[in-house]
């Protein structure tokens, strides 16, 4: 079976279509068995970050498969991520230095600029709070500075390529007008509830492949106690993915990947996500795929308010039209 349908960036490097999500993942074990499955089933692609906190368990299954030659580097298109409190230039090569330790590698392959809005660095906490219990958060965030510091780790060979994410079209545009090395990825929450049209053909004109985070609708999130709609039962979906025998999953996702953007499911069970990286042998007919458009309902879930306390007060909050 080969997975290996990529896009290509815009600084010539090639991204795979379809990757292995690690967000919530937090029960090593179960994680690392994930991974391992993962690969053997013909992931080549992991999506990390480093507040996610497992980029240790992601390093030491990448090492075993390295050390015993299954897989070389090259093999494997690694992606972690800047976190908020890492929202200035001086912090960038501290903290892509350290997920660059924990993943046991000498290079990610894209590097994101995790959100836009930067929280307060103090040390021993990813997430600080003030007396009151709102998101401790920085006002200034200087998305150009940052950026040159992102470009900086290119020059070191630390990362491959550069990216933001949860980013809107005015940041975006901000960083295009002072870049020497544009952004070739933005990874946003895109579903079928959420397609974002607006912003994936600004990406489009500008060259930017998007990335789908929360492709299936994040049930996951349950587990912090948010709510989310069931786009895995929806019955449109259901109909669809009956007449091609497949799953719910796998049509929400090959909707996704046939619209030309990278979808990145998490799934720690080895059954789902051998089946979420199953969808290279059917297409979408035309009808079929207005249908899946027509879902939209511009209906986001990760507004970052339930995480971030009063982060809708940050100047960079980028998804005002919520507030
Ligand atoms: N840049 C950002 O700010 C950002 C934000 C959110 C997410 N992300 C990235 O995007 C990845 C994916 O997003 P996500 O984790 O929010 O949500 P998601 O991939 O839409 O959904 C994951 C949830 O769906 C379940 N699931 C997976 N495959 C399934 C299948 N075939 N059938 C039924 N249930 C299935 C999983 O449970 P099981 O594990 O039990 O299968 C898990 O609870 C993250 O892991 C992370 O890497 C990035």
């Amino acid at each position: 079976m080969s997975f290996n349908t990529y896009f290509d960036l815009n600084d010539g490097l090639k991204i795979p279509a379809i990757g292995y999500g690690t967000w919530l993942s937090d029960d090593e074990e179960q994680l690392e068995k994930a991974i391992d499955a993962a690969l053997e089933v013909g992931y080549r692609h992991i999506d990390g970050a480093y507040v996610y906190q497992n980029e240790n368990v992601i390093g030491r299954v990448l090492q075993k498969w390295f050390s015993s030659g299954k897989l070389k580097r090259e093999d494997i298109f690694l992606t972690t991520k800047l976190p908020p409190s890492g929202m200035r230039p001086e912090h960038v090569q501290k903290f892509i230095k350290e997920s660059l330790a924990a993943l046991q590698v000498d290079y990610v392959d894209l590097y994101l600029v995790h959100v836009p809005f930067g929280l307060k660095y103090v040390e021993g906490t990813l997430y600080p709070t003030s007396d009151d219990g709102k998101s401790d958060y920085d006002a200034n965030t200087d998305h150009v500075a940052i950026w040159k510091a992102m470009e900086e780790l290119v020059s070191l060979g630390l990362t491959k390529s550069i990216g933001v994410s949860n980013f809107n079209k005015d940041q975006i545009q901000r960083i295009l007008d002072n870049s020497e090395i544009p952004p070739c990825n933005l990874q946003v929450e895109h579903h079928a509830y959420l397609q974002q049209k607006d912003l994936v053909r600004f990406c489009k004109e500008n060259k930017i492949v998007v990335t789908a985070y929360s492709p299936l609708g994040s049930p996951g999130l349950s587990k912090l106690g948010r709510e989310t709609p069931d786009l895995m039962g929806h019955p449109v979906v259901n109909e669809i993915a009956k007449k091609y025998n497949k799953s719910a999953a796998q049509v929400l996702l090959k909707h996704i990947i046939q619209t030309g953007i990278v979808a990145i499911p998490k799934s720690t069970n080895p059954e789902r996500l051998r089946q979420n990286i199953d969808i290279f042998d059917f297409s979408l007919s035309d009808e079929d795929l207005q249908t899946m458009n027509d879902l939209d309902q511009n209906l986001r879930i990760l507004d970052f308010k339930f995480l971030f306390k009063g982060i809708e007060n940050h100047p960079e909050y980028p998804f005002k039209e919520l507030v």
